[in-house]
């Protein structure tokens, strides 16, 4: 039975008995609940979290929080905070614990979390300050073992706390629980994994910069929370989810401690669940609904497990591995054949459509034949380095390529990049001319500002143009090298992305207009488009918004009316094999060709400012890639490719 206040500030709850019923999620240790939008479960967070505010309000007690930083949080404080704003939410008897603080850091730090909390949260509803507790980063070091217990003590005097918020890191971290932690473990200064730190680095100007150390509450202090909400949105978080929720618990995922809490509930997007059984392979768990894709996706699952091509697959394997109702009309050679020449017809060595050649059985149209062709590029280096190879055949095929940059990629310029420039820049400009023009103030004023160590908030226009200046050089460097003429490159300079922060914008109809009138002027027949929606930061995934909406605008109209746009995944992911629709096979020499053009963007190479989750180069990683997606298909049991890039089609 739930008790009063668990109905009335249920959103997300399920009773252990109830969820471990369901068939589907035998494999899962911890009820995970699962939103299609990560916008959706954040807002569902913060529900939950009002509810239990406002039932501990009613009763004139004190609501005890426990927060978390991060990315993870970000949308549940909007939510909270428009809450506040428009519903009159009232913070006055919340107290809130946060987790975790980077040692060494204080408020006046940006990257420090007292500064991140006040501008995400604190600073825009009425919680008392004296209310708010979180790690003090400056404590002296020979105090810190009385402050974690002073820390510790603290909460319990309250009681203990009422809920706890987490995220959880790629090791498996929560608050900064590094594998290793115990489940007893209290609040302690702890030393940071180097994984954590690089995922961490993008808010600081490298890596040396990140602090080592930091003091979390433990996984302890965490366990002792009444109820428990953690959150994964995307992709990169999707392997640590599977281990945290279905492997057995152990100090090497600290997470994975949860699953001996009774009242917590994981909550996810489809991406970070991507990795769970029920999603990963349905037909282990029970009934499944099988559409062609989940047929594709189990049966090269099936190759790939038992290390046969698919045309070896027999009755048997079909039969032992949870696949029978795939044999329900067909035996498991007709499957196979069929199989085998799906993936077959997806290979092309000519993505613009083969000219005059029967294209019934081809992934595009052979006419026209000559193509008008847009590649839309979110960052100025998505292009050569997610369809470097394709982008070179549609051009030495004879389609009219144009590229078009949506976004001016300044964020990803480090700072001493940038002075080089000016600097060059400024004598260049004395060594030419002696009266001084209207750009030398300019670089006057951006050497000044970069030459200084100040963290900037928001990075000031004159260093975000020379920034600018610097990724447009090196992409249409890169589009030369090609042998694109300069008139087919087109940069879009998307206002969302202009925030001078790692935060951006929201999408507004000023973005989408730009995308709109260059596909109004172009009309092309192809459009190729980053359908991955794992970068860090969110850009791409407005970019592609912002071609979805501009498509919808032109709906009907000549311009896109003889129109397919293709889908190719960043730098961060490849599609899995069974939903590629269209494989472009590069040769060895196409593969070198391709480098070369990655290696055009200098400012992204050696040490670059956002590399995500892995420290390959852009260059390694698109080439690890490709191989990897050539050997998948040969696994498969088709030719033997060097390389293969991999598109998805999208209807609209
Ligand atoms: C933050 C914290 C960390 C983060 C985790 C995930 O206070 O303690 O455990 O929750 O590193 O970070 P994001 O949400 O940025 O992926």
């Amino acid at each position: 039975m739930m008790t009063t206040m668990e109905k009335e500030t249920t959103t997300l709850r399920m009773t252990k008995n109830q969820w471990s019923a369901l068939e589907s999620t035998k494999f899962e240790k911890i009820h995970s609940d699962v939103f299609a939008d990560s916008a959706d479960a954040a807002k569902a967070v913060a529900h939950e979290i009002a509810a239990l505010i406002r039932y501990k309000s009613g009763r004139n007690q004190k609501c005890v929080l426990g927060l978390a930083t991060g990315s993870s949080p970000i949308k549940v404080y909007k939510e909270l905070v428009r809450m506040h704003r428009e519903e009159g939410l009232s913070f006055k008897n919340v107290v809130c614990f946060n987790l975790d603080e980077y040692y060494g850091l204080g408020k006046d730090d940006v990257q420090s979390y007292v500064y991140f909390m006040h501008d995400h949260l604190f600073n825009h509803v009425d919680i008392l300050p004296e209310n708010i507790n979180i790690p003090d980063g400056t404590v002296p070091y020979n105090q810190v073992i009385n402050y974690c217990a002073y820390y510790e003590d603290k909460i319990d005097s309250l009681g203990g706390l009422d809920f706890q918020l987490l995220g959880i890191g790629r090791t498996g971290h929560i608050g900064f629980n590094e594998p290793g932690s115990k489940e007893n473990s209290t609040t302690r200064m702890v030393t940071l994994d180097y994984l954590t730190r690089l995922d961490n680095a993008f808010a600081f100007d490298s890596m040396n910069e990140v602090p080592k150390k930091a003091i979390t509450m433990g996984v302890g202090t965490i366990l002792k929370a009444s109820r428990i909400v953690i959150m994964a949105w995307g992709l990169k978080k999707a392997e640590i989810v599977e281990r945290t929720v279905e492997g057995a618990p152990s100090p090497d995922i600290p997470a994975a401690f949860l699953q001996s809490h009774n009242d917590v509930t994981f909550v996810m997007d489809t991406l970070a669940a991507s990795d769970l059984t029920r999603f990963k392979t349905p037909w282990l768990v029970g009934d499944t609904v099988w559409t062609q894709e989940v047929a594709r996706k189990a049966v090269t699952w099936l190759s790939d497990r038992l290390n046969k091509s698919i045309l070896k697959l027999t009755d048997r394997d079909y039969n032992d591995n949870g696949m029978s109702e795939l044999l329900i009309e067909r035996s498991a050679y007709d499957v196979n054949i069929a199989m085998f020449n799906y993936f077959q017809h997806t290979i092309t060595g000519w993505p613009g459509g083969k000219p005059n050649a029967d294209d019934s059985q081809r992934p595009e149209r052979a006419q026209p034949a000559k193509k008008r062709v847009i590649i839309f590029s979110p960052h100025p280096d998505d292009d050569v380095i997610s369809m470097g190879g394709t982008f070179l055949r549609l051009i030495e095929q004879g389609h009219e390529v144009h590229v078009a940059y949506q976004t001016s990629g300044n964020i990803a310029v480090s700072d001493h990049e940038a002075l080089l420039y000016a600097e060059f820049a400024q004598q260049l400009t004395g060594f030419l001319s002696d009266e001084k023009d209207s750009n030398a103030a300019l670089f006057d004023k951006a050497i000044k500002l970069l030459s200084g160590k100040k963290q900037y908030k928001v990075v000031p226009e004159e260093i975000r143009k020379i920034k600018a200046l610097i990724r447009r050089g090196e992409a249409v460097s890169a589009c030369r090298y090609y042998g694109l003429p300069d008139s087919q490159v087109h940069y879009l300079d998307m206002p969302f992305y202009e925030t001078g922060k790692i935060e951006k914008a929201p999408i507004s109809k000023a973005d989408v207009k730009l995308v709109q009138n260059l596909i109004e002027e172009i009309k092309p027949h192809q459009i190729y488009a980053a359908g991955d929606l794992a970068d860090p930061h969110g850009t791409h995934k407005v970019c592609f918004d912002a071609i979805t909406m501009a498509l919808k605008g032109l709906k009907g109209k000549e311009a896109i009316k003889d129109c397919w746009m293709w889908l190719y995944r960043g730098a961060w992911h490849e599609y899995p094999i069974h939903e590629i629709e269209m494989a472009v096979p590069l040769s060895p020499d196409q593969l070198l060709r391709k480098r070369e053009a990655i290696f055009r963007h200098q400012s992204q190479k050696d040490g670059v400012m956002f590399q995500g989750e892995d420290s390959r180069e852009f260059w390694q990683r698109a080439e690890d890639r490709n191989k990897e997606t050539a050997a998948k298909y040969n696994e498969l049991g088709l030719s033997e490719y060097e390389a293969i890039e991999a598109f998805k089609r999208y209807q609209f």
